[in-house]
């Protein structure tokens, strides 16, 4: 157990049994049992108006599927993050809607919500929230440009690179600043034995023992690869490191003849 209070992650889902597996496992399951994270799985059925707990309807105007009522959810939304508590303290947690048509989530998003108090997620289906759900979040955030079945999948994701930002979620936390994506480049390749895998050899220079070449090249390959692979953060990461100036030259002094006196 940890001293500080966990960072904590707050799911509304229909489908709380698809976390099952996720948070019991790996480095997410010791984060858990080490009370680093705490995670709240909320279904929002038992808010539902009706006696048979359907929390969706059909949309207005027509239109195939269903649209998820806004009432239900948002009534769990309030009890999970209670808007007076909210009101009064900055520590409130960011409530985050997935949605295929949010922002695309990044690896700033996720350093964004790690330095925050903890995310409430709400993991939409059928056809998605009645829109006037998108009034009582604070942003709406996509996975990427396709659309999945629910939302639970992308939560996964967000908890996933929310957490191993986290104090003492990774063991080796040095290696977070190192990793793509963390300062605007994809890492550098990896090798481990045999130093000859199929004809192909390890670099000589990672076998060197030569920290600040293996620095440099690390560096070097990290850029190429990043130019290679992924030219727009290439380019990117160019315009937010210009090369410094040449130095100037000093130019060589003139000698200047001394005036002559004429009080000789
Ligand atoms: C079938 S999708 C609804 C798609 C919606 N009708 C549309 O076209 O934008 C059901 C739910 O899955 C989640 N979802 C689907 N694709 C997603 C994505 N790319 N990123 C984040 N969440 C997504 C959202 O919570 C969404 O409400």
């Amino acid at each position: 157990m940890v001293a500080d209070a966990p960072f904590r992650f707050d799911v509304l889902t229909l489908f709380p049994g698809l976390f099952e597996g996720f948070l019991g496992e790996s480095l997410i399951g010791k984060a858990v049992e080490e009370g680093r994270i705490a995670i709240g799985l909320h279904d929002w059925r038992p808010f539902a108006e009706n006696k048979h707990g359907r929390v969706d309807d059909a949309p207005f105007g027509g239109g195939a599927g269903m649209v998820l009522a806004p009432g239900p959810v948002v009534r769990m939304l309030d009890q999970v993050d209670d808007r007076a508590a909210r009101a009064e303290g900055t520590a409130a947690p960011r409530r985050v809607l997935l949605s295929p048509a949010g922002r695309p989530f990044d690896q700033a998003a996720a350093q964004r919500f790690a330095s925050g108090s903890g995310l409430v997620l709400l993991c939409g289906r059928y056809e998605g929230f009645d829109a006037r759900v998108e009034d009582e979040v604070d942003e709406l955030l996509s996975l990427g440009d396709y659309v999945l079945n629910g939302g639970e999948v992308a939560a996964m994701v967000v908890i996933e690179a929310v957490a191993r930002l986290l104090p003492g979620v990774i063991g080796n936390a040095a290696s977070l600043g190192e990793e793509s994506h963390a300062a605007g480049l994809l890492e550098a390749p990896h090798y481990t034995r045999p130093r000859d895998f199929r004809g192909r050899e390890v670099p000589e220079i990672l076998l060197s023992g030569d920290h600040g070449k293996v620095a440099a090249w690390r560096h070097e390959q990290a850029l190429r690869r990043t130019a290679e692979r992924r030219p727009e953060l290439h380019a990117a990461w160019l315009r937010d490191h210009p090369p410094p100036p040449p130095k100037r030259q000093r130019k060589p002094r003139r000698k200047t003849a001394a005036p002559e006196r004429d009080d000789a």
